[in-house]
């Protein structure tokens, strides 16, 4: 029964004629909207994020906000509390998909989650993470990837993985007119190649790196670049450096702006799951979901849910008429 859509009836039907019609209606009356409605009774719409809102954001020094989201409700979510960007990141092949790293997704899944996150965000900013295998082996596949994952999934901009050898898909991908968000830092989808999660920049030849990969991608074309898993201090240089923003993540907050993933922020993992660092839980989501299934679990098993408000009414009369009939047909 889903996809029913509430529909007004008229209190006072027009003519007497057709007032008969009104008990035909009635049960409409209670007709329910379908509970897979995909907009809530939304807050009044923001003005629409766009790449100029962000340059005049870092112009007058104001920090940048971002989370990742996966599909519709997440992005929904983001969107209507504010956030000025919205990352589809590939760290869904592990907090959607169950895989075990980022390297497993394809660019086809990354296609359909990006179109879920690109129908819950009215105002954000958002961005497609290119993933693994999908721009690496030269800057024409690294924009045919750009152009499957702006037309097909509806996003603002990409993000690759990757420094200043990274510079010539980066030029590439803006000079056909796609914004390119730069990653640089710990980028995990090379975790095999730099030894697993490290911190980067933290010997003086490191953070030499980090630096000229910034200024590599910022003279490739990139309008901004994550930070990730950097000293709080080389993170703030690098970014007193750059004429564009950058997005720290482990970073510390000496950059533009910051960005985390939203399963972990908003704490929609189970006890004992290992946390990074630089992550601060803001919220209990997988406990409160927990207690409200149980509670629900509960009450099934107690017949207290449903309650008489939980159900649809029928006049009595056409209860009676019903029963009778059924009691006394041939209904095998
Ligand atoms: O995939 C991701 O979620 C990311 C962010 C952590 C920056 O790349």
């Amino acid at each position: 029964m889903s996809g029913i859509v509430t529909r007004t009836i008229p209190k006072v039907l027009p003519s007497p004629r057709i007032n008969h019609l009104q008990h035909v209606f009635k049960p409409l009356v209670s007709a329910r909207q379908s509970s897979h409605s995909p907009l809530g009774s939304t807050s009044p719409q923001r003005k629409k994020v766009t790449l100029p809102t962000l340059q005049a954001m870092h112009k007058r020094k104001e920090p940048i906000t971002m989370i990742t989201a996966h599909d519709f409700p997440s992005s929904h979510v983001a969107d209507q509390a504010g956030m000025e960007m919205i990352l589809v990141g590939d760290s869904l092949a592990m907090v959607a998909l169950g895989m075990e790293d980022t390297s497993e997704v394809t660019l086809d899944e990354m296609i359909l989650h990006c179109k879920s996150v690109a129908r819950g965000s009215k105002s954000s900013f958002t961005v497609g993470d290119l993933p693994m295998g999908s721009y690496e082996v030269s800057p024409e596949q690294a924009l045919l990837s750009a152009i499957r994952m702006t037309k097909e999934g509806r996003v603002h901009a990409i993000k690759l993985e990757g420094g200043a050898e990274m510079a010539p898909a980066i030029s590439k991908i803006t000079s056909a007119g796609i914004s390119v968000l730069a990653h640089i830092g710990l980028t995990p989808q090379r975790q095999n190649a730099l030894g697993g999660f490290r911190v980067q920049g933290k010997s003086t030849a490191g953070a030499m790196k980090v630096l000229r990969d910034a200024i590599a991608v910022q003279e490739a074309g990139a309008f901004a670049t994550v930070v990730e898993a950097v000293p709080a201090d080389v993170a703030t240089l690098i970014t007193n450096k750059l004429r564009i923003p950058t997005i720290g993540i482990g970073a510390g907050n000496g950059c533009s702006g910051q960005v985390l993933v939203q399963v972990d922020m908003s704490g929609n993992y189970p006890p004992g799951r290992f946390l990074p660092k630089f992550v601060k839980q803001y919220g209990d989501v997988w406990g409160e979901a927990t207690r409200a299934i149980e509670a629900y679990k509960a009450e099934v098993k107690e017949r207290s849910y449903p309650a008489p408000e939980h159900t649809y009414p029928m006049r009595k009369e056409d209860y009676e008429e019903f029963e009778r009939l059924a009691e006394s047909s041939m209904l095998s």
